[in-house]
């Protein structure tokens, strides 16, 4: 080739490209607060550039184009998406033409290590695994069972810990208790199996810190062209290579688990007692699908409500510290409310409606899981007018969705439980394509009334018994890059026991 062409060549795939960036690198941002759509990279620059700020990009976006927005990625790449927080779309995405969004191959890729679980599962697979676990959760002594066993937690593991932490006036990070408290009684209540990793010696949590690892990674692989990061796992690299890891650890527990409800299950049978323990490990052990699926059915279910729990706990707690008018209210209310039957599900709902309400708030304004994302199967035309088809990825932000004045009003940011109580004083319904941090349609949460008891339990206990300071100086930030809304470095606090 003669050398004027190599330079041509030069010029037109690496100088070119590499000006037009950073020429945006150093103008993005002042075109009316829209991105720059680039020829061939895109808004990809915009993306990178704003990946720690993610959900705040989306809220600035939206706010100015009437809910719905389209991201371009870069020219042959799989990036191209439809952010939309319109509710009709919402509506319609997850309600009305539920058959044309199912989580298809995309999500499935991205979500690997999920497997053939709830979440990544379409049609019949995911009817028979919605039966499975409804049958567990709707069982007639389920409620008493949850609340035994929260409870047992909360005496043998979180009271100890929280008086010693009181006692040795030790920082303590909440975040890492409340995911403690939950791994333990999420292994109870579903696989009969206690890790103890609530102690006062703070065993290493390699389980958890595992789930933390593999959950970043996902975020990223939802913002890169898929052939970046299938060729970075691919050559065991970079996060690729912390994924990896991370799963190792998560299937050697897991495995372990299985293996050892097998004996238990064995030895039962040997000793002919039929007596069934009440676990979902166990049920899904009874369909004889093989080890692999049992392990993806358990540890879907076991990340679909650890996470939710432990992170609306931490900001709850974090809202509590910086609103102490609403932490006054929960008081009172506990304090009227006495005596409380935790294992009368309606009674809980009727007696502790400003704890409810201020829950809901907590969740309202960090969801826990921040968006949710969908690809038609069919090319479609949704309520607002916007052309989707099976090449894009529908995006709802559902961090944003909370934190929108048009559809929460201007106080969207402030935190008033009061908003979510009748005239009645009862709880006020919120549509959930308004209210969408436990989905909406078909694929509603199923874990939803779980969770608001043994949040209600843990937050009862310990407002009644301690206060806590949130540490000086200590930044309370959420983590963006994670497809969770953990604070990025915690919840740091002092415990005091109550006076009263
Ligand atoms: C505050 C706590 C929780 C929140 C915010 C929450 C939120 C969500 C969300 C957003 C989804 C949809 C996920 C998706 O399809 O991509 C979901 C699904 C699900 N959740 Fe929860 N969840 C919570 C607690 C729980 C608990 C305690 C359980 C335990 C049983 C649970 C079980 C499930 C299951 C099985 C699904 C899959 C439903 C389906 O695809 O049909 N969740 N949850």
């Amino acid at each position: 080739m003669e050398y004027i062409e190599i330079t041509l060549i030069i010029i037109i795939l690496i100088i070119i490209p590499s000006s037009l960036i950073l020429f945006w690198y150093l103008n993005e941002g002042n075109k009316n607060g829209f991105p720059t759509n680039w020829p061939i990279v895109g808004m990809l620059p915009a993306l990178v550039k704003n990946l720690d700020r993610f959900h705040l990009a989306c809220i600035e976006i939206l706010e100015k184009s009437n809910l719905t927005f389209e991201f371009m990625g870069p020219w042959f790449s799989n990036v191209n998406f439809l952010c939309t927080l319109h509710p009709a779309n919402v509506h319609y995405v997850m309600n009305e033409n539920f058959s044309n969004y199912p989580k298809g191959n995309k999500f499935r890729d991205i979500f690997d290590f999920l497997g053939d679980g709830i979440f990544n599962a379409d049609f019949q697979l995911w009817e028979y695994h919605r039966r499975i676990i409804l049958f567990f959760i709707r069982h007639q002594n389920f409620h008493r069972f949850l609340v035994n066993k929260t409870w047992d937690k909360l005496q043998n593991g979180l009271i100890p810990v929280f008086d010693h932490a009181a006692k040795h006036a030790i920082h303590i990070d909440l975040q890492n208790l409340f995911a403690r408290f939950v791994f333990d009684a999420g292994c109870t209540i579903f696989m009969d199996y206690d890790p103890m990793t609530l102690s006062t010696d703070f065993p290493k949590t390699p389980v958890t810190d595992s789930l933390n690892d593999i959950s970043s990674v996902i975020f990223r692989r939802h913002a890169l062209p898929s052939m970046i990061w299938k060729f970075q796992r691919w050559v065991n690299i970079g996060e690729e290579r912390k994924y990896k890891k991370a799963l190792k650890t998560l299937d050697d527990f897991i495995y372990k688990c299985i293996a050892f409800k097998k004996k238990e299950i064995t030895k039962k049978d040997k000793n002919n007692n039929n007596k069934v323990s009440l676990d979902l490990l166990a049920l899904y052990m009874k369909e004889e699908k093989g080890d692999k699926f049992v392990r993806d059915a358990v540890l879907t279910i076991f990340l679909a409500g650890q996470d939710g729990i432990l992170i609306t706990l931490t900001w709850f707690f974090y809202l509590l510290s910086i609103n102490p008018q609403v932490k006054s209210k929960i008081k009172k209310e506990l304090h009227n409310a006495k005596p409380i039957n935790w294992e009368n599900s309606q009674e809980l709902n009727s007696k502790l409606v400003y704890l409810h309400a201020s829950f809901c708030e907590a969740l309202r304004l960090y969801a826990p899981i921040a968006f949710q994302a969908k690809v038609p199967i069919k090319p479609d035309i949704l309520p607002s007018g916007h052309h989707v088809n099976p090449n894009m990825q529908i995006i709802i932000d559902v961090y944003a969705m909370g934190r929108m004045k048009s559809i929460w009003g201007d106080d969207c940011n402030e935190f008033k439980p009061e908003r979510w109580i009748t005239e009645q004083g009862k709880i006020k319904y919120e549509a959930s394509h308004k209210f969408f941090v436990f989905n909406a349609g078909p694929r509603t949460c199923v874990g939803r009334e779980m969770a608001f008891t043994q949040m209600k339990l843990v937050a009862a206990t310990i407002i009644q018994n301690y206060e806590i300071a949130p540490v000086e100086g200590h930044n309370v930030v959420p983590d963006m890059c994670n497809i969770f809304f953990r604070a990025k470095y915690g919840f740091k606090v002092r415990i005091f026991r109550s006076s009263e």
